[in-house]
């Protein structure tokens, strides 16, 4: 009986540092920004949050479904087509950028988004958890109109070296296929843990 209260007790502690975590990152996003800017920041977060989860689950069904091979086109067809639904859902422009693009069209970052992956580069340098970075701006630009910028960090999985990983970690088949989609694919010799890219989100602002 002891046994079993023990054992909730210790699953109860996940979910609570989990919701530590969440209350440090409002705390930081808060402060000192105005009501406006809050909620587009926790919108923002909602979003790619929501995008990541997608992908990440339809990535792993089909990885178990038919391996690496299979699961190209997950990454291929629908991470595009699941950022273009939620952006045109939501009026914003949502995509991933990588530190290293494969997709050189929508992978490669603007001035923005590398000057926040090189904050995450340097935040993962001092030890910091990819969970608990973002970064976000609102800039004015050339033609007077405010733009809002978020990103948040996207750090490599054991599971992604199978596509992202060292030549070794790689398939033939996968190889093939990828340099067929992608002639100019330089996303590759990352290691776990690593800062793979982010996923970026812009809008206009008020
Ligand atoms: C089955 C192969 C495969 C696996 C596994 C995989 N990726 Fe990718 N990844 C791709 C392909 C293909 C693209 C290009 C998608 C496109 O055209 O937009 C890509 C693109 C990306 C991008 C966008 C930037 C760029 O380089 O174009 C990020 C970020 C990314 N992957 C992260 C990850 C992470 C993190 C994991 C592990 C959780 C992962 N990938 C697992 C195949 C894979």
């Amino acid at each position: 009986m002891y046994i079993m209260l023990t054992n909730k007790h210790t699953h109860r502690t996940s979910p609570m540092k989990h919701a530590l975590t969440l209350s440090a990152l409002c705390l930081l996003g808060l402060s000192g920004v105005k009501a406006q800017d809050a909620d587009m920041l926790s919108q923002s977060r909602s979003i790619s949050q929501s995008m990541l989860k997608e992908l990440g689950q339809k990535l792993q069904t089909a990885m178990a479904d038919g391996g690496a091979v299979n699961a190209i086109g997950v990454c291929n067809t629908q991470a595009p087509d699941i950022a273009g639904r939620v952006s045109s859902q939501h009026q914003v422009k949502l995509s991933r950028v990588g530190t290293r693009a494969r997709n050189p069209v929508m992978g490669v970052p603007n001035d923005w988004q590398a000057k926040a992956l090189a904050q995450f580069e340097a935040a993962l340098a001092r030890g910091d958890k990819p969970a608990d970075m973002e970064f976000s701006e609102t800039v004015t630009q050339a033609d007077g109109g405010k733009e809002f910028h978020f990103a948040k960090p996207i750090v490599l999985q054991p599971m992604c070296v199978a596509c992202h990983g060292g030549t070794e970690q790689i398939s033939p088949e996968v190889k093939a296929k990828l340099s067929e989609l992608y002639p100019l694919d330089k996303a590759v010799n990352y290691q776990p843990g690593q800062l793979r890219g982010a996923v970026v989100l812009s809008r206009k602002a008020p």
